[in-house]
C-alpha cells in the first residue's frame, strides 16, 4: 500500500502538471475569449446612439452586418489607449480583405474633452477604418454601463484630470451580440489577428 502510493503520488503530480500546462497554454491564443465564447450569452453590450468624429449621429443599429471591435478610452490617455488602438488596427490589417468585415470603434469615456473635432484626427491616426464615438455625459455613461466599463475621473496636480478606466477589447457580432473580449490587451497583433480570423 505504502509502496503503491509512493509510485502513484509522483505519477499523479506529473499528470496534474501536464494537464495544468495544457489548460494554461490553451488560453494563449484567445485570452479570456475562448471561455466567454463557450459560456455564451454574457449580457455585454446593447443599443446606443452617439455622435461620430464627423459630427454624425450613429446608433448601434448602423453597425449591423459588420463585426464591431469596441474599445473604450480617451484621447488624452498617455499610454494604454494609443497602444491598444494601434494593436486593433494592426491586427485587422493582418486579416487582409477579411478585415473589412470588422469596424474598429473607439468610444470615449471623456466626452467633456473628446468632442467630434478632437476625435477626428485622433482616430484617423490609427487608420481610416476607425469610428470614434462621443456624446453627452449621460449617453456615454449608459453605453459604458452596458459594456461594464469601469471609469473614474482622477484630478491631477496641474488642474487637469486623467481618466482611470478598464482596458478591454470587445468583439460584437453582425447581429450586435457579444462574441468575446480580450482583457489582456498586451496580446500581440499576431495573436489577436489569429483569434479574430477564427471568429469572423
Ligand atoms: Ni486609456
Amino acid at each position: 500500500m505504502r509502496r503503491l502510493s509512493l509510485i502513484l503520488m509522483p505519477a499523479a503530480i506529473i499528470l496534474a502538471l501536464v494537464a495544468g500546462y495544457f489548460i494554461w497554454h490553451a488560453g494563449d491564443d484567445l485570452p479570456a475569449l475562448d471561455r466567454n465564447v463557450e459560456t455564451g450569452s454574457a449580457a455585454i453590450g446593447g443599443p446606443f446612439t452617439l455622435i461620430d468624429q464627423n459630427g454624425v449621429k450613429r446608433s448601434s443599429a448602423d453597425f449591423r452586418g459588420k463585426f464591431m471591435l469596441v474599445y473604450f478610452g480617451y484621447s488624452y490617455c498617455p499610454d494604454v489607449c494609443p497602444t491598444t488602438l494601434a494593436l486593433m488596427a494592426d491586427a485587422i490589417d493582418r486579416l487582409g480583405h477579411k478585415g473589412d468585415a470588422i469596424v474598429p470603434v473607439f468610444i470615449t469615456i471623456d466626452p467633456e474633452r473628446d468632442t467630434p473635432a478632437k476625435l477626428k484626427p485622433y482616430v484617423a491616426s490609427f487608420g481610416p477604418r476607425f469610428v470614434g464615438l462621443t456624446g453627452d455625459l449621460k449617453s456615454i455613461k449608459k453605453v459604458a454601463d452596458l459594456y461594464r466599463v469601469y471609469i473614474k475621473k482622477e484630478p491631477l496636480e496641474n488642474g487637469n484630470y486623467a481618466m482611470d478606466h478598464s482596458s478591454v477589447i470587445y468583439l460584437m457580432g453582425p447581429d450586435g451580440k457579444f462574441v468575446g473580449y480580450w482583457d489582456d490587451t498586451s496580446v500581440g497583433p499576431d495573436k489577436l489577428a489569429a483569434a479574430l480570423k477564427k471568429l469572423i
